[in-house]
């Protein structure tokens, strides 16, 4: 597994890099927020895909790289018009988007799930509604509501809850409880470390999480890998500050 960070800031002008059909989809969003976030999604699931292949990343190129959605919204690639032998996910948060790429074979079921979140305040409610009870003595146990530790840890599962809900392919039509999360204690030197989602079906989800500066990104996928591999092309996500450009103008032109 490799993955790719991307800033807004890097979202080329224009429409050149983007296939007739991305555009076209993205052309449907009015509002300012859903149409920066898709295409800021689509510039790191196309980043990751040419810096796998060896491909340049110029408009043409990278037009030629589709990162398209099956029905249920899970994404998937198009390589000079053929599907990739590849599985992708993606996710944004606050101006800064993550692409995770996996070799199709590589994972029984060929799934990934990865989220990105910064370290937001969640409330009592939050944690109370959305986490199971294990998860919520979790979050207790690192702080009081409004502390960083609490903060970090509600992210975190939310997050983890997130990443396994893209490997099942049902995202947020399912109950967040549905899923539990159960943290590693130990953190590599490469700043991974591990964590395990379990589904009431059954399913159990190995997968990863790291902390960089302010944002928290977590994975899950099928079987047990290795933490994935930085790839060349992308921006520093720990160096990264949150964006919210969309708030000055709110419907795209
Ligand atoms: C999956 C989901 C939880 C992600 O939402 P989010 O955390 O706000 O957004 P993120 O930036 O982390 O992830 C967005 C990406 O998740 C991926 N995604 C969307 N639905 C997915 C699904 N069912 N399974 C796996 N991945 C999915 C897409 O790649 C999407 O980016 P894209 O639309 O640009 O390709 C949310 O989109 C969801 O619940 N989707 C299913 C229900 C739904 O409303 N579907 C409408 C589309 S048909």
């Amino acid at each position: 597994m490799r993955w790719l960070a991307v800033g807004e800031a890097a979202i080329p002008e224009g429409d050149g890099w983007l296939s007739d059909q991305e555009a076209a989809r993205a052309a449907t969003m009015r509002f300012t927020k859903r149409r920066t976030e898709y295409r800021l999604r689509r510039l790191a699931g196309k980043r990751a895909v040419a810096a796998v292949l060896g491909r340049p990343v110029n408009p043409g190129s990278l037009a030629s790289i589709e990162v398209l959605n099956r029905r249920g919204g899970a994404p998937y690639v198009v390589v000079d018009g053929n599907d990739a032998e590849m599985d992708v996910s993606l996710t944004d948060r606050a101006g800064w988007a993550v692409c995770l790429v996996g070799p199709e074979g590589e994972l029984s079921g060929g799934t990934l799930g990865v989220d990105l979140e910064a370290v937001e305040p969640r409330s009592r409610g939050f944690v109370a509604d959305y986490l199971t009870a294990y998860e919520q003595a979790y979050v207790s146990g690192q702080g009081d509501p409004g502390s960083e530790g609490w903060d970090a840890a509600a992210n975190l599962l939310w997050s983890a809850k997130e990443s396994a809900l893209k490997v099942l392919r049902v995202g947020l039509r399912a109950d967040t409880r549905s899923v539990e999360v159960t943290l590693g204690d130990y953190v590599r030197p490469d700043g991974w470390s591990p964590l395990v989602v379990h589904a009431r079906t059954g399913d159990r989800f190995p997968g990863w999480w790291r902390r960089d500066g302010v944002f928290l990104l977590t994975l899950a996928s099928r079987q047990l890998t290795e933490p994935p591999t930085l790839l060349a092309g992308g921006d520093d996500l720990a160096a990264g500050e949150p964006v919210h450009s969309w708030l000055d103008r709110p419907l795209a032109d």
